[in-house]
């Protein structure tokens, strides 16, 4: 990586000094020249998981990695526990420890017959119960035999959630929008602005629109504001006893569902060792089951579940999410990068850098270990990301030429669901082309050798190369995926979950509580009545204050500009 990162000071145990030591040496190398010295490096260090349509596919070897930086990494994820947390996690042990919980996603894509257990008890029985819940009432919605109080079957369906409620099921139902039905679209509703609510609402017809109320806790903010705004304009057209038929909830909470006054009846459970952000394999994925269909929806879960199984019991060097996670340590934590691009070159994968904004950030963007003490190295990089290639025309001038080296994750997939004229081999193009000038860069005599061949005069040439010279030696992953279906999105959802696992487990923090919501949640709580009324904002800093006064006046009724 560019000197222009300070390397960071790792911690004094022997795994950490080893990679510190093998930083120093490896200091001068270009990843470019370890595949001139090697011309089997692609072949070594490149892994794959078998599918249906060809090789899921990790490529690492363009980043400033060798073999023996994994046998480092690997020294050090033994010294951290890793094949034991591994473990942990498949025994349903409470693995989320502040929150004394398990975190057993991976039994809700369990299509083994195996069964897996939280507090000594199997859940696979409660799990299937749900699972056939849902696929009687995926089956009877798209069948048209659950219909509205109008008797009319049901067109849309909008997802009202937010955070691990919302961003998976999203992401995935725009993923898989070949395998929809033009006539049952989902919608999504999150933010607490009322302008998301209004603009989804505008334009439906409520006799044939299904909401899912989707919230773990039944306690969000947002997420019920949303849902009573829903009920009002439901209820303002088709009347109170319309509800039964239009409103459905996903959550954990029975009492909080009823007490909004949706029957139980139509609810679909899901437990408490189940993480919002790993929860869309669960009932908060109905709006994914409705919108793709039972077998679609299953095969989602298979893929992730041959990713969990590869996860399980493959060697480290084999292993994926593993190697991922590896990977993001070295380019994080012991050269120093502070964020981190993931770049699908996908437009259906438009919203997976949003997911995995939360997946990432809200499970490791932690600073106290487990053991409640100052987490002694960095942890998550700030994650971003855009399609390409539009994100060449926007941010990708940094990840060339900028002061900061930006570990990119790019994601290519061979195959189109639309082969239409050269589109994808453009977009593959696009997406190989990026990679290759990242890790190769260009020297300053090369573009001055450039522009004086294209006739330009040497003072000016000279002038210019600096400004046209690339440092090079970018680190970047490739994932190539044979072709984005339920399977393989499922594979890619479930790698890059483990490999926030495998980095927590290095960092040793816990990758399942979110703790760092809280206190705007509560805060927004002080402010909102503050904000309402009209009696003094006590209780905070001048700036906070100042704004609180400063909106209320603007918001009062007879402001300036006031239309009513
Ligand atoms: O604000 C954070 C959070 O708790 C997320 O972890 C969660 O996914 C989201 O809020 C929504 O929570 P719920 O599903 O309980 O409404």
């Amino acid at each position: 990586m560019s000197a222009s990162l300070p390397y960071p000071v790792l911690p004094e145990t022997p795994a950490w000094q080893a990679l510190a030591d093998h930083r120093t040496q490896l200091a001068g190398t270009r990843a470019l020249a370890l595949f001139e010295a090697d011309p089997g490096r692609f072949d070594r260090l490149a892994l794959s998981l078998d599918t249906e349509d060809g090789p899921f596919l990790l490529d690492p070897s363009k980043n400033q990695v060798t073999e023996e930086t994994y046998k480092l990494l690997f020294d050090l994820a033994e010294e951290a526990g890793l094949q034991g947390a591994i473990q942990a996690m498949f025994a349903g042990l409470e693995i989320n420890e502040t929150e004394h919980r398990a975190a057993l996603h991976v039994a809700l894509r369990n299509l083994s017959g195996r069964a897996l257990t939280s507090g000594g008890a199997d859940v696979m029985p409660e799990v299937r119960k749900v699972l056939d819940k849902i696929t009687g009432f995926v089956a009877a919605v798209r069948g048209g035999r659950w219909t509205g109080a109008t008797s009319k079957a049901v067109t849309d369906v909008v997802n009202i959630g937010i955070g691990g409620s919302d961003l998976g099921p999203a992401m995935v139902v725009q993923a898989l929008r070949p395998y929809g039905r033009d006539d049952l679209r989902a919608h999504f509703v999150s933010n607490v602005d009322a302008t998301h609510i209004a603009e989804t609402l505008h334009g439906l017809d409520p006799e044939t629109t299904l909401f899912i109320v989707t919230s773990k806790t039944f306690t969000t903010q947002e997420t019920l504001r949303n849902a009573r705004t829903a009920r009002d304009w439901l209820v303002g057209r088709l009347g109170e006893a319309a509800v039964a038929r239009h409103f459905v909830a996903v959550s954990t909470n029975a009492e909080k569902v009823a007490e909004f006054g949706i029957d139980t009846v139509n609810m679909f459970g899901f437990w408490n060792w189940v993480g919002g952000r790993y929860s869309l394999w669960s009932a908060v994925g109905l709006s994914i089951a409705l919108s793709v269909g039972m077998e679609a929806f299953t095969a989602l879960l298979g893929g992730a579940h041959a990713m969990d199984e590869h996860f399980r019991t493959a060697p480290w060097a084999d292993n994926l999410p593993v190697i991922l996670g590896l990977t993001g340590i070295w380019n994080a934590t012991v050269l120093g990068a502070p964020t981190h691009a993931v770049l699908p070159y996908d437009q259906s994968l438009a919203r997976f850098p949003a997911f995995l904004q939360q997946l990432e950030m809200e499970s490791n963007g932690k600073g106290v270990t487990l053991a409640g003490l100052p987490v002694p190295t960095s942890t998550a990089p700030v994650l971003f990301g855009e399609p390409g290639t539009n994100g060449q025309h926007s941010f990708y001038q940094m990840l060339h030429q900028g002061t900061q080296p930006v570990p990119c994750d790019i994601i290519v997939v061979a195959r189109s669901h639309h082969e239409t004229a050269d589109h994808q081999p453009m977009l593959l193009s696009n997406a190989l082309a990026q990679s290759e000038a990242l890790m190769k860069g260009r020297t300053a005599e090369e573009a001055e050798a450039e522009l004086v061949a294209k006739g330009m005069e040497a003072a000016e040439a000279k002038a210019l190369s600096p400004h046209k010279a690339f440092p090079g030696n970018r680190p970047s992953t490739t994932i190539l995926i044979p072709r984005l279906t339920p399977e393989t999105l499922g594979m890619l959802i479930a790698l890059y979950e483990h490999k926030v696992y495998v980095q927590s487990v290095i960092w040793g923090i816990n990758a399942f509580d979110q703790w760092g919501v809280e206190l705007g949640k509560a805060l927004a709580g002080t402010i909102l009545p503050q904000l309402q009324g009209d009696g003094p904002a006590d209780g905070h800093d001048g700036s906070t204050a100042a704004l609180i006064d400063l909106l209320r006046a603007l918001r009062a009724p007879d402001a300036a500009g006031d239309a009513g």
